[in-house]
């Protein structure tokens, strides 16, 4: 029932992980792409796959979802090759370990920019189109730790999680202000999935995986691919009439 063809969907921090993965889910099902990050190999070779995969244009761009003006330039980059932007996946993330006794002011600085800043900056150059067109969906990559603390020694991380959190606020606003134009705002808030960013830190760790294992009502992380439809859910026209919402995928772990 997803149809996503003749759409354009722009994915932020594309070069791997969970960005990736829906950027390959956009294409399977017909939307042309196109993949911003900063590290250009792994966009090319991305936009490669899924060029060869699926019959949709693809456009890799060199973007810094910190600074405007390559943000600006990507925008327009995109804007100029397609007319338009449908979608908006606003994925690029790091996550700063420590608690606020251990953190410095560029470690906290750090996760603000990037998880925060980065969604204002993109946003800010991509909904005057969608207002002009009256139609956009836009979807921000939170963190199930917006939600709730962690409950782990074991990986604390106050920075990251107060711009998790920052992200449902600035959902909420975005989703108010824009609902007339036909746009619709919500947030995805993952549990743990293994990419980049978790592969040699949470996946690393007996003590953490035990943690959240025996903490998970299905007792596991979660898979490849399964928060691709949840993205797709919200960037197609299924969910219309959904906006401001938070969805957590997390196999139930914030339940207990
Ligand atoms: N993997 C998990 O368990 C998990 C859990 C909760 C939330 N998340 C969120 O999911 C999103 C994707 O993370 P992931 O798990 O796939 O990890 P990842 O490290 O594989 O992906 C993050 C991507 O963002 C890119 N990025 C970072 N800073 C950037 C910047 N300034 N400009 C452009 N790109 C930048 C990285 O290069 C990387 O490609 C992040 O927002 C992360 O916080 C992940």
């Amino acid at each position: 029932m997803i149809n996503l063809k003749n759409k354009v969907a722009v994915v932020t921090g594309a070069s791997s992980g969970l960005g990736a993965d829906a950027a390959r889910a956009y294409a399977q099902f017909g939307a042309n792409v196109a993949i911003l990050a900063r590290r250009k190999e792994k966009l090319e070779k991305l936009s490669d796959e899924l060029k060869n995969n699926f019959e949709v244009e693809v456009l890799a761009a060199g973007c810094d979802v910190t600074d405007e003006n390559q943000v600006k330039l990507a925008i327009e980059q995109i804007v100029s090759k397609f007319g338009k932007i449908d979608i908006l996946l606003n994925n690029a993330g790091v996550a700063v370990r420590g608690g606020v006794h251990q953190l410095s002011v560029e470690d906290w600085d750090k996760s603000f920019n990037t998880n925060v800043k980065g969604i204002f900056l993109t946003s800010k150059y991509v909904v005057p189109y969608m207002i002009k067109q009256n139609y956009g969906k836009i979807v921000n990559i939170s963190s199930v730790n917006a939600h709730i603390a962690d409950k782990s020694d074991v990986f604390i991380r106050h920075g990251y999680n107060s711009s998790k959190s920052a992200i449902l606020g600035l959902t909420l606003g975005m989703a108010c202000s824009y609902g007339k134009y036909n746009i619709t705002v919500n947030t995805v808030c993952p549990g743990l999935f293994e990419s980049e960013m978790t592969e040699n830190t949470l996946f690393k760790s007996n003590e953490f995986l035990d943690f959240y294992n025996t903490n998970c009502p299905m007792s596991r992380p979660g898979r490849k691919g399964e928060l691709s439809g949840t993205v797709l859910y919200l960037s197609s026209d299924l969910s219309s009439y959904v906006t401001g919402q938070s969805i957590i995928i997390d196999g139930g772990m914030s339940l207990i």
